[in-house]
């Protein structure tokens, strides 16, 4: 569903990415780790179309379409969601109208904001003096009302306590699994999904295909990822860069 090849990404005159492939299948989960510092987030960003991260060379595609020449909207609409990991407080926005808006009025924003516990923040202005875990919240909120289905989240488990994890892990394993279901609408089954995490927390909640490790800009193995991280766990990504240098 989603194919990177050989990518190449430049950001403020600094190469982020470097031949960078990627993959993942229609109904598949993916993770990828990677320390602080990376190049997670700005993969996100490129897949999504951010301004300011310019492909210099390879490709992305969306099921089999390349994404180069598409905007941010465009990409939306092709059924690409993204949770960002520090999403912007929109004031004169309220969360309310978001939902109504990014639901294409399918969603009673009431209805799906119960399940988040958030029906309090409806009428305030999006992400506006919310906590960190509040913004995480809401950020699923509206990813559930696009209903994309292809899914970028941005370590959705960072900030957030112990009991709202479960909430958000459930949520998201429902999101992927069959959508948020909606009276008289049938879902497709099988989403897809590209996860960062730190803590692997998510794989709690998320059945997981294919795990990657990205260091310094660069894909430095990828496979099973509960091994993965365990090798993270007890050797570090100095490690896992000095073993790709070996190779
Ligand atoms: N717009 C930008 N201008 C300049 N540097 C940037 C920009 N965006 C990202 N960078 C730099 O690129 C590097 C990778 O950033 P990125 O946010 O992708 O890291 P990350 O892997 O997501 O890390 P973390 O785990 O801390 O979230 C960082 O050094 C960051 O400062
Ligand atoms: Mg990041």
């Amino acid at each position: 569903m989603l194919k990177i090849e050989k990518l190449t990404v430049e950001v403020a005159g600094k190469v982020l990415l470097r031949d960078l492939d990627l993959e993942v299948k229609k109904g598949h989960t993916n993770i990828l780790f990677g320390p602080n510092g990376a190049g997670k987030s700005a993969l996100m960003r490129t897949i999504m179309g951010f301004s300011g991260y310019k492909v210099i060379s390879g490709r992305i595609l969306f099921n089999g379409e390349e994404l180069a020449e598409l905007s941010v909207d465009e990409r939306a609409k092709r059924g690409i969601g993204i949770m960002m990991q520090r999403p912007p407080d929109i004031s004169g926005v309220r969360l309310r109208e978001l939902i109504k808006a990014t639901s294409r009025g399918r969603i009673e924003p009431e209805a799906l904001a119960k399940t988040l516990d958030l029906k309090p923040f409806l009428d305030r202005d999006v992400n506006v003096g919310f906590s960190g875990g509040e913004i995480k919240r809401s950020e699923l909120l509206q990813l559930a009302a696009q209903d994309p289905a292809f899914f970028l989240l941005d370590e959705p488990e960072s900030g957030v306590d112990l009991v709202s994890i479960g909430q958000i892990g459930k949520l998201i394993r429902k999101m992927l699994s069959a959508g948020i279901k909606c009276p008289g609408e049938r879902y497709e089954k099988g989403k897809s999904a590209l996860i960062i995490t730190h803590t692997g927390q998510i794989l709690d909640y998320v059945r997981a295909d294919r795990g990657y490790i990205l260091c310094e800009g660069r894909i430095m193995c990828s496979g099973n990822p509960l091994e993965l991280l365990d090798e993270i766990k007890s050797r570090g990504y100095e490690e896992c860069i000095r073993c790709k240098l070996k190779s």
